[in-house]
């Protein structure tokens, strides 16, 4: 990634705040290559010298990206006056890397987010012009015919006249007084899929993101939990085959 500051390389690595890391380097328990550093500006090459931090070398990672399975009642933003934010439920060894998340989910809608602190992904997954799209499993109130999936396939039209695009509806299952669904979407208007069914006559009673692109939500994570992300499974979201 080339040619960076020695502090704020190790900073973005999250070793510690820039503070935290001035202080390692005062102590002396920072070395590029074989040699003790003392100054905080000292320039590091991250292609070609090997850093190390109590003689335990640090990779250097420009982004970071993070697999949640959101729960509900915590909203999606990086901070909130009132309300427990996604962020603020990450474990502490997360908290030194400026993430966000990518879009948001309803503070009811539960499964896959992503965090990261790199805002061109962030930017390019959320572009319609991507056709990035995402799936949900939704529990829907009445019952789902052949007319709400070619409704959903047209496009939906909400009561202003905004025009959604083409949206994939499966039905899985019909119950007594609710059918269970997946839909696709590859926009993100504000509560797009409740007030899409909301325009058929349906009311969403559970919503849970289960796919985003071509990556899919790590069921063995538990509501709340999160993991890194693999670079593999970050190009995942952009191919979904
Ligand atoms: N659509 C919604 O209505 N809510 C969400 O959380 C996501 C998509």
């Amino acid at each position: 990634m080339g040619v960076m500051r020695i502090d704020k390389m190790l900073a973005n690595c999250g070793v510690g705040s820039r503070r935290d890391v001035k202080e390692l380097i005062k102590f002396g328990r920072v070395s590029i290559d074989d040699k003790k550093v003392n100054k905080s500006d000292i320039k590091v090459d991250t292609d070609k010298n090997k850093i190390y931090v109590d003689g335990k070398e640090v990779f250097y990672k420009k982004y970071i990206y993070l697999l949640m399975n959101k729960p509900s009642g915590v909203i999606s933003a990086t901070e909130d006056g009132r309300e427990k934010t996604v962020i603020d439920i990450l474990p502490e060894k997360y908290h030194k890397f400026n993430l966000f998340p990518v879009g948001r989910l309803d503070k009811d809608t539960v499964g896959l987010l992503i965090l990261t602190n790199n805002g061109d992904f962030a930017h390019n997954t959320l572009s319609p012009k991507k056709h990035v799209f995402k799936r949900y499993f939704a529990t829907v109130s009445g019952v789902i015919d052949k007319n709400d999936i070619k409704a959903f396939f047209d496009g939906i039209i909400f009561d202003n006249g905004e025009v959604c695009k083409s949206a994939r509806l499966k039905v899985c299952k019909i119950k007594s007084n609710c059918t269970d669904v997946f839909v696709e979407i590859s926009e993100g208007k504000f509560h797009q899929i409740k007030k899409m069914f909301n325009v058929i006559g349906k009311k969403v009673l559970f919503l849970k993101r289960v796919k985003f692109g071509g990556l899919e939500l790590d069921e063995k994570l538990m509501e709340g939990e999160v993991r890194e992300l693999s670079e593999y499974e970050v190009n995942k979201v952009f191919n979904e085959n």
